[in-house]
């Protein structure tokens, strides 16, 4: 009896190509897994085309709420993005399709999962750690690592094989998507140096076609996580999906950058992701009301490391577990709204409140009515604060020869 592989799938040619080559090539019986993070778009063509591959199955998990329940709304708690931009939409994604993909090699007893993951990417890294940490035993096939072909040959190949492709002109990027972004690399994008063609995007409207009138939006926060727009209560997918097209209406969310992928190569990359620049910036603000200047300075030394866990792929460690813990006990006061003004590609923040607000109006006023600072008190604290560089430079810079203007630049 053939031996059984669940295979990561994405009802695309690539993918399809693959189902058949590793039944016919490989020997396996195929079950095709695919995991809708907000992703899919026709799902019944991608069913045909993995039974016309020769998949016994085509398994379509919906996965949306689970997505945002335990990985973006978390990573988001701890304010992640990679290099300072990226909010590691993709990234967030493939701990969950593995886990998936485990999970069901589980239930129908095969031996091994597989993914259409190049051998340049940090995809395959994620896909695999979590893999390999989740189920040792399993074999790992990367189908284009192991066999790969131009898109030309694989168009070939599923003609040969009766395996139908979709009308549609081929894409010339290679994108991914899910509720927390897109992402989009390749094809012109390959030289940093050219301007990304408006083709490019899809989520974001470019900003001569924004609205002329600006969107104000309030976002309601409980413990850290988003739960009302406007005042109305929201499941988590309707919030995301909600912002992000309200975000890319108003021009919100495009990044342009290079990055350096953990296998080493730098890459140009374009990302949409209005919900996450919207909700991230929302998040940030709200913690300036509720944390203390230690647990702000604190964590964000912790969100620069929870943020290259995450692209590292290395969610399922233990040392993710302690980070996350930490992050979790920050936000149990990170309650309240935000008021955000959406226009011309940019988010602003134009209010705040927290139920639990470490914010005084009565120790910051300026006005002599309700002031509770005791000014006569700074005095003091500025002689004891500065004790230290006015002894220092008493007794040695003051004594050295040099002119102190030049003290930022001393070997001018
Ligand atoms: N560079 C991003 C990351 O590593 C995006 C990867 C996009 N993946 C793709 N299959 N096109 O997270």
């Amino acid at each position: 009896m053939a031996e059984k592989i669940v295979l990561a799938y994405s009802g695309g040619l690539d993918t399809s190509v693959a189902a058949h080559w590793l039944r016919v090539e490989r020997g396996y019986e195929v079950h095709c897994l695919t995991v809708d993070l907000g992703n899919l778009g026709d799902v019944e063509g991608a069913r045909r085309r993995g039974v016309e591959a020769g998949a016994v199955e085509v398994d379509v998990v919906d996965a949306k709420n689970d997505f945002l329940k335990y990985f973006v709304f978390p990573a988001l708690g701890a304010n992640v993005v990679y290099e300072g931009r990226y909010p590691l939409a993709t990234a967030l994604g493939r701990p969950l399709i593995a886990k998936l993909l485990v999970d069901k090699a589980r239930a129908v007893g095969a031996t091994a999962v597989a993914h259409g993951c190049t051998g340049k990417g940090n995809d395959q890294v994620r896909l695999d750690v979590a893999v390999q940490t989740l189920a040792p035993d399993l074999t790992i096939v990367g189908t284009t690592r192991e066999h790969s072909i131009s898109r030309d040959e694989a168009m070939e190949y599923a003609a040969k094989h009766n395996i139908s492709v979709r009308q549609t002109v081929a894409s010339p990027y290679s994108t991914d998507e899910n509720l927390w972004g897109r992402s989009v690399e390749a094809g012109v994008l390959e030289n940093p140096w050219n301007q990304p063609p408006e083709d490019v995007y899809e989520w974001t409207k470019p900003l001569d076609q924004t609205p002329a009138q600006p969107t104000v939006v309030e976002i309601r926060f409980e413990k850290g996580y988003p739960v009302a727009l406007d005042g109305v209560e929201m499941i988590p997918v309707e919030l995301v999906t909600r912002l992000s097209d309200l975000g890319g209406e108003h021009g919100i969310g495009r990044i342009d950058m290079v990055e350096n992928r953990l296998v080493g190569i730098k890459s140009r990359e374009i990302y949409e992701s209005p919900a996450a620049v919207i909700l991230l910036e929302a998040h940030r603000v709200l913690e300036e009301l509720t944390l203390s200047k230690q647990q702000n300075r604190f964590k964000s030394i912790v969100s620069q490391e929870y943020g290259d866990l995450i692209y590292n792929g290395q969610w399922f460690t233990a040392h993710h577990r302690d980070l996350a813990q930490y992050v979790a006990s920050t936000q149990r006061h990170v309650t309240g709204d935000v008021k955000m003004r959406l226009w011309h590609g940019t988010v602003m923040t134009v209010g705040r409140r927290a139920d639990r607000s470490l914010y005084s109006e009565a120790l910051a006023t300026y006005n002599k009515a309700g002031d509770l600072f005791d000014q006569s008190h700074a005095q003091g604290f500025i002689k004891l604060h500065g004790l230290q560089a006015s002894v220092q430079a008493q007794r040695q810079m003051l004594t050295e020869p040099g002119d102190l203007l030049r003290l930022a630049a001393p070997t001018e």
